[in-house]
């Protein structure tokens, strides 16, 4: 098992086991996603979606896609019976080698303001890394948070994979709310069909 050591301080990596990332500081820990995470991650994201502030997902996308999650929890203390306690999550959607995408990032209300945000980036900085993909995107009405991590603002129809495989089919198409965002060099080409018939609309929208 690799450990990845965050800014932070570290403390010692024993739980969970066999786990390839794993980031800690004082009283937290990043980790990737395994199934039995699915139920807590689902509750989160649809809380969010309710109001608004995430793109609502099915429990059993949420299970299809668990690899693309990590999550952020508070380790159980030493001898303690408790299990460890879900505080956030966050996706990597891996398009392809050129672009990765960061997707449904919460964490508990009660739970912010105490670096599990950061941390949540920082373990998923790890799998685009582990991946070695360099470019990462994402779509956001808080840019200041993510600016912190090291995102700038780009233009979406510099990002043909994201148009094609959601933008198209999005009612907000023509009236989009969200900023785009990216960390690293602009990916040079695109994986997803431009001959696709939806393609066409990308004329429309980049011309
Ligand atoms: C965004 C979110 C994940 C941040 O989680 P968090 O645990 O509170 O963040 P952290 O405590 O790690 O904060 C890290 C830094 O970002 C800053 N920050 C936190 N939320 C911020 C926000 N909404 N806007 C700007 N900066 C923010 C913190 O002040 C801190 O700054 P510092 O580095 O100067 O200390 C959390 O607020 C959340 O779940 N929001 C609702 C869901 C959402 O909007 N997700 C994004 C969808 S694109």
């Amino acid at each position: 098992m690799t450990t990845i050591t965050g800014s932070a301080p570290t403390v010692a990596a024993a739980t969970p086991p066999a786990l390839p990332i794993q980031i800690s500081a004082p009283t937290l820990r990043v980790r990737p996603a395994v199934l039995t995470d699915a139920a807590n991650i689902y509750a989160l994201i649809a809380d969010y979606a309710n109001r608004g502030t995430l793109l609502p997902r099915s429990l059993a996308e949420v299970c299809e896609n668990v690899r693309d999650f990590v999550v952020v929890e508070k380790p159980e203390e030493a001898g303690a019976e408790a299990r460890a306690e879900f505080l956030g999550c966050g996706a990597l959607h891996l398009y392809g080698p050129h672009l990765a995408e960061v997707r449904s990032i919460a964490v508990w209300p009660a739970s912010k303001g105490l670096g599990a945000g950061r941390l949540l980036m920082d373990g998923l900085f790890a799998e685009a890394e582990r991946h070695s993909v360099h470019c990462i995107c994402l779509f956001t009405r808080i840019p200041d948070f993510f600016a912190r991590q090291g995102f700038s603002v780009a233009n979406k129809e510099e990002l043909p994979d994201k148009l094609l495989k959601d933008c198209l089919r999005c009612p907000k198409l023509d009236c989009c709310d969200e900023i785009t965002m990216i960390r690293g060099p602009l990916p040079g080409f695109a994986m997803l069909d431009r001959d696709e018939p939806d393609a066409q609309k990308l004329v429309r929208i980049t011309g």
